[in-house]
């Protein structure tokens, strides 16, 4: 049986994965997540009392604790979710974002250095391609351009982990993923955050024009392509996972609000007149497009839920768990909400 370190594992996809992970026998978990705002235990609620799974509460840029845990548990793979994941968040304060998306990143390449471990699996995503608008889709070989401060310090940990391979051989991979959406995912996102907002009766807001493009990828198919890397990628390779169809927010949003109509057997109309355009978020990247040859044709990866599918079984978990919802819409929340919509990107 191997160990894996997964880091920030009570995150959104970093939950999802590590229970991809435990459905094979072969496999032993240790997930180090701080428990943030965006970290929460009920992610993984079921699976208490498995003995292949441990929870290590602390920061992955605590570079003693990374240390004791890697002594202790001997991993054969480090996989790195624990990120600042929000765009709108890192405009707000994108010093968290450097600490843990930068500093975080280095702690943990120095430690799997000097532990030997034999797989460094870096979650990296297609924003630090920046804004595709009027280009061609990105590939993995393809200059990084970020364009917001969570991108760019996303992209500083690509670098980071590529100076690792370069400099001291660590067999390190990187996965680029598009926008991911599913179960439990934090209503800060476009996607449960629309949701919410037609639930409880508020306006739903769309940023400038609505017209921005974003690849929509379902975190189960996400996580079956960071399984195959985890398993099979080739040391050193970077890896873009997406769907390659792309959606303009504005479209999503009325899918969104359909779908939803549809499960509450009620009329769409209702929920369309509550979308309301605000002020664009500064310096929205309009498109994000990648190229995925080379994980379909390497590893024949492709995905398998449709986005109308995706968005139904979406739609239908935060309706069996409304629950969830409300408490993760906390104090904390609203005052980010507050920032973000109503004082237009400025903190307190
Ligand atoms: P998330 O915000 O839902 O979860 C992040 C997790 O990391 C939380 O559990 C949090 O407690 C933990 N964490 C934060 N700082 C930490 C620290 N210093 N030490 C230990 N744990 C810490 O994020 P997500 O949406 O699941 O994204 C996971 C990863 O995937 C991130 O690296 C993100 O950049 C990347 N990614 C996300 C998307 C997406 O659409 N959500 C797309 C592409 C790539
Ligand atoms: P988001 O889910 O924050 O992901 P990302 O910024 O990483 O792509 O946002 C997805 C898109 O939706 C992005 O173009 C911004 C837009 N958006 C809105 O129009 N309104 C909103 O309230 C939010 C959260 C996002």
């Amino acid at each position: 049986m191997k160990t894996v370190l997964v880091t920030g594992g009570c995150g959104f996809i970093g939950s999802h994965f590590i229970r991809c992970l435990l459905r094979e026998e072969s496999w032993r978990v240790v997930n180090l997540d701080k428990l943030t705002y965006a970290g929460d235990l009920d992610r993984l609620s079921d699976l208490a009392g498995e003995p292949r799974y441990r929870l290590v509460q602390g920061d992955i840029a605590d570079a003693k604790l990374v240390e004791e845990v890697v002594v202790t548990e001997r991993p054969w793979a480090i996989v790195n979710f624990a990120a600042e994941s929000h765009v709108d968040r890192s405009i707000l304060d994108p010093t968290p974002f450097l600490r843990t998306n930068v500093q975080g990143v280095h702690v943990l390449l120095d430690v799997a250095r000097r532990y030997g471990v034999e797989r460094f699996l870096q979650i990296s995503t297609d924003e630090v391609y920046g804004d595709t608008d009027g280009l061609e889709p990105r590939s993995e070989e393809d200059p990084l351009r970020p364009g917001s401060p969570y991108a760019a310090s996303k992209a500083a940990a690509d670098l980071l982990c590529l100076a690792y391979r370069r400099t001291y051989g660590l067999p390190v991979l990187i996965a680029r993923s598009s926008n991911n959406y599913g179960p439990y995912q934090h209503p800060e996102k476009l996607i449960p955050l629309v949701i919410r907002n037609l639930l409880v009766g508020e306006e739903v807001p769309v940023y400038g024009d609505g017209g921005q493009r974003r690849d929509w990828l379902f975190v189960e198919d996400n996580c079956r392509a960071l399984l195959l890397l985890l398993e099979q990628g080739a040391v050193g390779a970077i890896y873009n996972i997406a769907t390659g169809v792309r959606v303009r927010n504005l479209q999503l949003v009325q899918s969104i609000c359909t779908v939803l109509a549809r499960e509450l057997d009620t009329d769409p109309a209702g929920f369309f007149d509550r979308i309301r355009f605000t002020p664009d978020r500064p310096g929205h990247d309009r498109e994000y497009a990648v190229r995925t040859d080379r994980i379909a044709h390497t590893l024949g990866w492709r995905p398998e839920v449709e986005l109308e599918e995706g968005l139904r079984r979406t739609v239908r978990w935060y309706l069996s768990n409304r629950d969830w919802l409300v408490k993760r819409a906390d104090e904390e929340y609203r005052a980010y909400y507050e920032a973000v919509y109503r004082r237009k990107w400025e903190l307190v």
